[in-house]
């Protein structure tokens, strides 16, 4: 079976745009593909953290991959941090990567803001580590909002570029595998923004823990228009379109059926609709992510398992790649 990687940053709360674009893909995929899903704690480093939130933060990810259907005895599941060998991979690649491919990563120069020269090395080398996570293990799917496309884009070229340097054929280009309709969940705010578990406002998003009265009060103050009806239109209507797609993509109904459905309805009467969906979706996820968390030796077990599986496939392709490079592989 082919291989699957992908993985989500350990900070805080997990969103239903991670949910919806990337872990509820995950859970399908399983049964399809040998799954490794990682929990990318070395990403998150590359903006400032709080060691004791960040060590929490992975471990309540775990709980929150399970709960969303990620089965431990089908995919492994483990902390980035837990295998070494992505650190070393990544070097490895760092070194056969031209800085003017970095150069055009958008998402750092969103990240690095106005100040470029004060952005860590770590940040700007960011996409190189993604590159090593996948390559590692040779996976050839990796499932991914829109907004890691560039950087899956640059792990094929970094494949052609080390296949290049050391004449081999050793790594495959891995194909990026994007949801239909979550491509991209919206702020709650901002039609044209992501929504993102960084940004300042929490009511520009949903999180997965959120309660049912805070899901109710944040689509209710989820930003909209003045026109009458409910169509989707995203040039001139990016809210509701938004708020649209975020239906569709919990109740897998399409989107011309949801335009039908919803015609007629007042902007309060979708979104109470809207909000009563999200929350029954999430209940099962809440229910079990409560349970699991009263329980974090067992989380830590898991975590501790995946990583074991984990090293050992990689401890295996990384002499072979360490043979082809000419490092010390003994
Ligand atoms: P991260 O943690 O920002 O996001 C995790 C996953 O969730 C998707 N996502 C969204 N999808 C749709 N709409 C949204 N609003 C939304 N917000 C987030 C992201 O596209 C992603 O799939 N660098 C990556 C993590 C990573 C990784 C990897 C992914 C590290 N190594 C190797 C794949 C393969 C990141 O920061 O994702």
């Amino acid at each position: 079976m082919p291989t699957v990687f992908s993985g989500i940053q350990a900070t805080g709360n997990l969103t239903i745009g991670n949910y919806l674009g990337a872990i509820k893909n995950w859970v399908v995929m399983q049964s399809d593909f040998d799954c490794i899903f990682c929990i990318v704690d070395l990403h998150s480093i590359t903006m400032p953290q709080d060691p004791v939130a960040l060590k929490e933060a992975c471990v309540s990810n775990l709980a929150l991959y399970i709960a969303s259907g990620l089965d431990p005895n089908k995919s492994i599941l483990f902390a980035q941090s837990a295998v070494s060998y992505h650190t070393e991979l990544a070097w490895i690649f760092a070194c056969s990567t031209p800085m003017g491919w970095l150069n055009r990563m958008t998402q750092f120069k969103d990240k690095a803001g106005k100040d470029k020269e004060k952005a860590c090395l770590g940040l700007y080398a960011y996409p190189v580590l993604m590159a090593a996570d996948i390559l590692l293990y040779g996976a050839t799917h990796v499932p991914v909002g829109e907004d890691q496309t560039q950087h899956i884009e640059l792990a094929r070229d970094i494949v052609g570029a080390f296949n290049r340097q050391y004449k081999v054929e050793y790594f495959e280009e891995p194909i990026c595998i994007n949801s239909k309709v979550a491509l991209r969940i919206m702020s709650l705010r901002d039609g044209r923004k992501k929504m993102s578990k960084s940004d300042e406002s929490d009511y520009s998003r949903i999180n997965l823990t959120d309660t049912p009265d805070l899901i109710i009060q944040k689509i209710k103050k989820a930003k909209t228009d003045a026109v009458p009806n409910i169509f989707y239109d995203e040039e001139n209507r990016p809210e509701i379109s938004n708020l649209l797609n975020i239906y569709c993509a919990f109740t897998g109904v399409e989107l011309d059926a949801a335009q039908v459905h919803f015609k007629g309805h007042s902007t309060s009467q979708f979104k109470d609709e809207l909000s009563a969906t999200i929350i029954e979706h999430l209940k099962p996820v809440q229910q079990e992510y409560k349970v699991l968390m009263t329980d974090k030796g067992q989380l830590l077990k898991i975590a501790q398992q995946g990583a074991d599986k984990a090293n050992a496939i990689a401890e295996k392709r990384m002499r072979e790649i360490k043979q082809i490079v000419g490092l010390w592989d003994n």
